[in-house]
């Protein structure tokens, strides 16, 4: 990948305006909260949340926290609830997540949610943040900002050391205070608590008025298609396809001979494809198809987060 020239913006009204600009053109922007450096970009925008995961070089694709500055624009992409109310009027703003059914027809990428019908949100106290967060007046995409296996950044010069000439800008706004990520109360289903945090289990519980059950975790990976954190189609998937066969629907990538139903990037570029992907694969999936057949992509950069999570979807079911 070409380097990029990191802008270094300070948190005044010209590096805030300045970010919010990077976010609107489809860039990215490292930016303070209050827990650690997000790696910011327009959860909208399926290249820039693409793009998210090739600057962390990231092997697969998690689902993604999106931030947001205010109640009513949350209430735009989640089904809100009771719980989710008073779990808001509790902790928000500040370093709690909320994994929500996703609202139907919801403008975030596919690629955010990794396909799932669920959508993490928070809304963060630190004010750089907010402020960054209601110039550019959309919700934003981040996971933090850190080149995948690498500590979390609780500093701007943390940001740069793993992803300078990598991403459009970072914001400086010192230092986090809790320097640990969000605590994660999924709200999809029965009140669970996704990722510890510094807000606890037991407060949440008491919030709540109900008990939050504990992530029974990294189970069943042996069938990684019905692990309920990850999407897969209905659809059977043949990897690597050389050629097509008779009622198949057919995903293409880069320069095919003959026609396919959809490609991922007829150019070949990765980027665009993992943009596609879930996009996709959703499509085809909803025409019926019992199969779904897919070109080979290269196994490089995002090819390996491509091709781990196209592995997954083609994994035998019971
Ligand atoms: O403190 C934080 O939360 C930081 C700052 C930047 O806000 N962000 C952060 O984001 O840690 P990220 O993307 O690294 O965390 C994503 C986590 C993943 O572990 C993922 O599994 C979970 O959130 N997650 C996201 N969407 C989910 C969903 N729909 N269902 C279940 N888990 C989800
Ligand atoms: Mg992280």
């Amino acid at each position: 990948m070409s380097e990029i020239a990191t802008q270094r913006l300070q948190a005044d009204p010209e590096g805030l305006a300045r970010g919010a600009e990077i976010l609107r053109s489809g860039g990215l922007l490292a930016f303070p909260t209050e827990t650690v450096y997000g790696l910011g970009g327009d959860a909208c925008n399926d290249r820039a949340v693409a793009r998210i995961y090739e600057a962390k070089g990231r092997p697969s694709f998690n689902p993604l926290i999106v931030h947001l500055a205010d109640l009513d624009a949350v209430k735009a992409l989640v089904i809100w609830s009771d719980l989710a109310e008073a779990a808001a009027t509790a902790f928000w703003p500040g370093p709690l997540t909320m994994v929500l059914p996703l609202r139907e027809g919801a403008p975030v990428s596919k690629l955010v949610t990794a396909g799932l019908d669920s959508l993490a949100v928070r809304m963060p106290a630190n004010p750089v943040a907010r402020a960054l967060l209601t110039e550019f007046g959309g919700p934003v995409a981040a996971p933090s900002a850190n080149r995948s296996g690498r500590i979390s950044p609780t500093r701007a010069e943390h940001v740069l050391d793993t992803l300078d000439g990598r991403i459009e800008g970072v914001l400086d706004g010192g230092r986090c205070d809790v320097g640990l990520e969000s605590t994660i109360l999924g709200l999809a289903g029965k009140p669970t608590l996704l990722r510890p945090g510094r807000i606890g289990i037991e407060t949440l519980s008491e919030v709540l008025g109900r008990p939050v059950m504990e992530r029974k975790d990294r189970e069943q990976i042996s069938a990684p298609g019905q692990l309920s954190s990850h999407y897969a189609p209905r659809a059977r998937v043949r990897l690597n396809a050389a050629d097509w066969q008779e009622g198949e629907a057919r995903l293409g990538f880069g320069r095919t001979e003959g026609d396919c139903d959809l490609n991922l990037s007829p150019s070949g570029d990765l980027v665009e494809a993992a943009a596609n992907l879930f996009e996709y694969l959703h499509r085809l999936d909803a025409d019926g198809a019992a199969t779904i057949a897919v070109m080979p992509v290269p196994h490089v950069g995002l090819g390996i987060a491509i091709n781990d999570r196209l592995s997954r979807a083609a994994a035998p079911r019971d």
